[in-house]
């Protein structure tokens, strides 16, 4: 049985291949399209795990989809309606994207694929980001909890997975049992301090858990002026501060403006105390320094504040299912210094982070709940590994570089390469290492 689950129109379009349950291909489509975070109908990534599925179009058995459209427009069509009249320009941009492709999800797959409208599902968002963790995981029973910016309506959800098999008998659940809902949204919550920092919301966030360490987190009770957090995790945002329910390119208000200043420019060069290692032949001014280090304790602040939240509800969740293994997605799962601080400080014992914890995820996670849980399949699949994309031998590198007329030379000897490459990475040179198959995820 061949399943194809896609991810797209939002951001990192992606598709995945399962065979009787097993993870044949997976890629997402900016590795061919060299556009990053490309979000358009993932052609390319399509093909391929069809080429290495050895299968044709007809061949496939169901079509997932990583969410539900229609629930994710009334979304933005109720943020829409209370944001009137400051939505007037996102709800022209919007109909834009939703009224030419984005609503009709089902058609395009029917038409690029060519399959029946019987073949082709939907899964809801984070339970295709809670089954790409836990139907990837080599558990049998876990605690789930998934954190983004937003799917349809829920930007977390904590819940749990159990995989149950005497032989052929058996059963695969996964159950969310709690959300927190959109507008309020610790994604958008960090996405709002990424471009508050400079950076390019979607993107620029492992930039700003980056800059984290060059500050302290200063600013804390700043940041709670903004978010009410419950003992369990839980939290509510005071929406007077954002604006991204209303606007389509601005995440925060002038109330927010106010109260932490100047956002960062993002041409700016970012330097402390700290980053000055080197000799530098432009050094910073004074009043340089002491900009970056307040953007740098900003960022320290907010990211500590997203630990402390994230561990409330790691907390939290373990005294609800009792377990010790937990598995994680969403884009906030990235954040690797918070899943760091779970693991040292609260019982859960072994976590599982899928490489794709973000949309591109829930293309595997689209493709898994519908085998295991949809119809009921037992598991036997585990990953790994993140090695799942295209691959190019040493024949087709020679083909492209001849080609293209692109200089290069083979050296056999891999002493030889390797005093080369050590001896450019000591004259500051960046060297590009390629091998294997691409990985799928970041
Ligand atoms: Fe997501």
């Amino acid at each position: 049985m061949n399943i194809l689950g896609i991810s797209c129109f939002y951001h990192d379009a992606a598709c995945a291949l399962i065979k009787d349950g097993m993870l044949i291909a997976a890629a997402e489509e900016e590795r061919f399209s060299r556009i990053k975070h490309d979000s358009d109908f993932p052609k390319n990534a399509i093909n391929f795990c069809l080429k290495k599925g050895k299968i044709m179009p007809q061949d496939i058995d169901a079509c997932v989809f990583y969410e539900k459209p229609f629930l994710k427009f009334e979304r933005l069509l109720l943020s829409i309606l209370y944001g009137y009249p400051c939505s007037l320009k996102l709800f022209q941009e919007a109909m834009k994207t939703w009224l030419s492709k984005k609503l009709w999800i089902k058609n395009i797959l029917q038409e690029k694929l060519g399959l029946p409208e019987s073949k082709i599902y939907f899964s809801e968002h984070h339970l295709s980001h809670a089954a790409s963790a836990f139907f990837c995981s080599p558990y049998e029973e876990a605690a789930i909890l998934t954190v983004d910016g937003v799917g349809e309506w829920t930007s977390a959800s904590l819940g749990i997975g159990k995989s149950y098999w005497n032989g052929s008998h058996g059963k695969n659940s996964l159950d969310l049992e709690n959300e927190i809902r959109f507008p309020h949204s610790l994604g958008m919550l960090y996405s709002a301090f990424t471009a508050f920092l400079g950076f390019e919301v979607n993107e620029g966030e492992y930039k700003m858990m980056g800059m984290s360490p060059y500050g302290e987190p200063k600013y804390m009770e700043k940041i709670y002026k903004l978010i009410h957090i419950n003992e369990d995790g839980s939290f509510v945002l005071d929406m007077t501060y954002f604006s991204y329910t209303y606007h389509s390119e601005k995440t925060f208000t002038d109330k927010f403006t106010k109260l932490f200043g100047k956002p960062r420019n993002p041409k700016a060069r970012f330097v402390t105390d700290k980053t000055s290692l080197f000799d530098d032949p432009n050094p910073p001014t004074e009043e340089e320094l002491k900009i970056n280090q307040y953007y740098a304790d900003i960022a320290a602040s907010i990211q500590k504040v997203t630990e402390e939240i994230i561990l409330k509800m790691a907390k939290y969740l373990h005294k609800k299912t009792g377990l010790k293994k937990l598995c994680m997605a969403g884009g906030v799962a990235l954040n690797s210094v918070a899943n760091y601080r779970i693991l040292k400080e609260t019982p859960f014992e072994e976590i599982y982070i899928q490489p794709a914890a973000g949309d591109s995820g829930g293309a595997i996670g689209a493709a898994l709940y519908f085998y295991h849980v949809i119809l009921g399949k037992p598991r036997a699949f585990v990953m790994k590994h993140a090695f799942w994309g295209e691959e190019h031998g040493e024949n087709s590198i020679h083909e492209f570089l001849n080609k293209e007329g692109i200089k290069y030379e083979t050296i056999e000897d891999d002493e030889k390469l390797f005093e080369r490459i050590i001896d450019r990475l000591m004259k500051g040179n960046v060297i590009g290492w390629y091998q294997g198959a691409f990985e799928w995820g970041t």
